[in-house]
């Protein structure tokens, strides 16, 4: 057999005979009722995995490896330099921990079905919060913690919940992040008016309590009977995961229990190697998809070790930090961002730190976020001396749309390209008309639907935003918003998005939502937010602004007010540092803002005047003021 021919067996299969291949990976999985369909296809555009089935994915992730010799095997290793601690959790010790949790929750009347916030930094009780609704049936949604209180309000009014789980503080090298005033304004600002708050006090800071609404978390799971696991249908939703979209009001991703434990299933063993009983780490948070599916559900449904790193890749205290995780838990491979490793080669460009550490029970990185660039994915290969995967997938796919299956068979890696497809994911490279391109040219990447499950069926209450935005433009795909080319063998390479989603160090963010922010300014007429390349995180956003006739206060004041602005309303995260007052914005006759040909200018890119523009002279005005605040160095 050739190099790719055993993976290819199995790619073909999937597409081939979905009904038979999913169901046989479905075997990995404890059911308390068999499905009736592997894939219910009477509704399209909508379709359903394992209609008819039903389980409970808290069982499938504790449980059962509880039941089945795995009582005594860590579950969860918690590593916080930000804390000093470390503390482990065998499989018994979490289900006994997260019964209880689910006991407590149960108290305030959540049931099946019903949506609570988790707004929680990265330590155990954010996992057990997660681990707890999914054995009531309640639908989680986590939101990240680097988010204002408005971004929280949003989500809080959008899913309606009926109890918000959070804890005092998070913490960030060098200052504390006070969450709870942060979730009190946000209970504010939401029209949805959320009846209990269970908040955990950390010992780093002490929330204020409101009598008659929060509860102590710990004298709350205290006090509760374990609470036994809730059956649900493989079709209702585990989560919803708020994601960015191209405007201010995020899309809900919604996530069933059935589909999604399949392919975490599947996923732990032939793509990331992993073995149960073995060690692995997912160095990203709760609040994003990668955290949902391989910190917490994708290991502990596979019966391995999940690592809960709090901490960064620098700083926490160096940038021998990842080394000195990966030898001390024998973890044998590591999913982070490229971001990252950026951080780390930029403190410790020859990786002399490492020499402290033994690596020897290390096989595998894996990256996804953003695209791995091939300088920081050699880097890291010749450091590490283990195979670098880069794999791609978004919050819609739950776990990888590509990626080097090396459980099954290692391909040989080409730095700049996510590999292949996994099982049931057809792609096509797609022009504006929407007919497939040849290899090796650039066009929009599509998924032939049905999708595979464990991607999103639908959007939370939005199933006609989910069809507009996502199935719309090419019938009968799914159109990923990513651009870029398949060669010869079959390689994908993803290679920017086609909408204004930008990506921050591994963190997905809409220029059009930060627009909004800047444009709310008294001082603003009009702005632009671009995406520029950072060395470091990939892109940063950079903001345009034209202000109002009549400001006459120095420039630098508005700009100060607004990236102030930004922070406070769509949080830290959103890393807007840098804007520049210009007197117009570069325009098409029909009145569209010429963003990317802002960017290429910013990123010293080789661009061409565009046929349609108003007034070619507003782009000297843009590079002139692009060069002054440092940019546009080349081109
Ligand atoms: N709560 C509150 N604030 C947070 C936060 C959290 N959970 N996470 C980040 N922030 C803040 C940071 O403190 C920072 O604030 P500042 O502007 O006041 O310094 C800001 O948000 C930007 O954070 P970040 O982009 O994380 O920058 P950083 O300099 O702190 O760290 C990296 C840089 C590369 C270490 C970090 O971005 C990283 O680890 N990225 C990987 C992302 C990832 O895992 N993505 C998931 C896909 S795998
Ligand atoms: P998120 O939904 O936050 O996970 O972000 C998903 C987006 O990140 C994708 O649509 C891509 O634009 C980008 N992305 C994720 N992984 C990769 C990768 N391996 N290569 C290129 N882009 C990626």
């Amino acid at each position: 057999m050739a190099v790719g021919d055993k993976y290819r067996a199995v790619h073909r299969r999937s597409l081939s005979d979905p009904e038979g291949f999913w169901a046989e990976q479905a075997g990995a999985i404890d059911w308390t009722r068999r499905w009736d369909k592997v894939v219910d296809r009477a509704n399209p555009p909508f379709y359903r995995w394992f209609a008819g089935g039903e389980l409970n994915t808290c069982h499938n992730a504790l449980d059962r490896h509880v039941e089945r010799g795995r009582a005594e095997q860590t579950a969860l290793i918690y590593d916080s330099p930000v804390t000093g601690t470390k503390k482990s959790f065998t499989y018994c010790a979490l289900r006994d921990d997260v019964a209880k949790l689910a006991g407590a929750i149960a108290a305030q009347g959540v049931v099946k079905g019903d949506r609570v916030i988790i707004y929680m930094p990265m330590i155990p009780e954010a996992v057990m919060a997660m681990l707890a609704c999914a054995r009531l049936g309640a639908v989680h949604s986590v939101v990240f913690g680097g988010f204002a209180a408005n971004e929280l309000a949003t989500r809080i009014d959008d899913c309606a919940p009926k109890l918000v789980l959070t804890a005092s503080c998070g913490i960030e090298p060098g200052r504390i992040v006070q969450y709870k005033p942060l979730l009190d304004q946000a209970i504010d600002l939401a029209s949805h008016k959320i009846p209990r708050c269970l908040v955990l006090q950390r010992p780093q800071a002490a929330a204020a309590m409101v009598p008659g609404r929060d509860i102590d978390w710990t004298e709350a799971a205290a006090a509760a009977s374990p609470h036994a696991c809730v059956p649900v249908k493989a079709t209702d939703p585990l989560y919803i995961l708020y994601t960015s979209g191209t405007t201010g009001q995020p899309k809900g991703v919604v996530r069933d229990n059935g589909g999604y434990a399949v392919a975490l299933a599947w996923s732990m063993q032939y793509l990331y190697g992993v073995d149960p009983g073995e060690i692995w780490w997912c160095a990203s948070d709760v609040g994003w998809v990668v955290g949902h599916s391989y910190i917490v559900y994708g290991p502990l449904i596979h019966g391995a070790t999940t690592v809960l790193y709090e901490g960064k890749p620098v700083g926490t205290p160096d940038a021998g930090a990842f080394w000195r995780v990966i030898a001390e838990h024998k973890a044998v491979a590591l999913f982070t961002a490229p971001t990252a490793f950026r951080a780390i080669k930029k403190e410790d460009p020859d990786g002399k730190l490492l020499k402290h550490y033994d690596l020897s029970k290390f096989r595998t990185l894996f990256l996804a976020g953003e695209r791995g660039d091939p300088p920081t994915i050699e880097w890291a290969n010749k450091l590490l001396g283990v195979p670098v995967v880069d794999h791609w997938w978004q919050t819609e796919t739950g776990w990888a749309i590509c990626g080097n299956f090396v459980g099954l068979e290692a391909m040989p890696i080409k730095p700049g390209s996510c590999s292949v497809p996994s099982p049931g994911w057809h792609l096509d490279v797609l022009d504006e008309q929407g007919s497939p391109m040849k290899a090796g040219e650039v066009g929009s990447l599509a998924a032939k639907l049905p999708l595979p499950p464990g991607t999103f069926p639908t959007l939370w209450n939005a199933d006609e935003r989910f069809r507009q935005s996502y199935l719309a433009d090419y019938p009968g795909y799914y159109k990923t918003g990513d651009a870029g080319f398949i060669d010869q063998d079959g390689y994908v390479s993803v290679m920017t998005r086609v909408d204004d989603v930008i990506n921050v160090a591994g963190h997905r963010l809409s220029t059009g939502q930060i627009e909004e922010v800047l444009g709310s300014h008294n001082d603003v007429a009009e702005c632009a937010v671009i995406g520029v390349a950072d060395e470091l995180k990939g892109q940063v956003p950079f903001g345009f602004l034209v202000l109002k006739a009549g400001v006459t206060r120095p420039p630098q004041d508005t700009v100060r007010e607004v990236v102030q602005l930004v922070r406070d309303r769509i949080g830290p995260v959103a890393f807007f540092k840098t804007a520049i007052v210009v007197p117009r914005l570069p325009k098409t006759r029909s009145g569209k803002i010429l963003r990317g040909t802002m960017q290429k200018i910013a990123d010293g890119q080789p661009w061409k005047m565009p046929a349609t523009i108003e007034d070619p002279v507003v782009l000297d005005e843009i590079t002139g003021g692009l060069k002054t605040a440092g940019y546009a160095s080349k081109g």
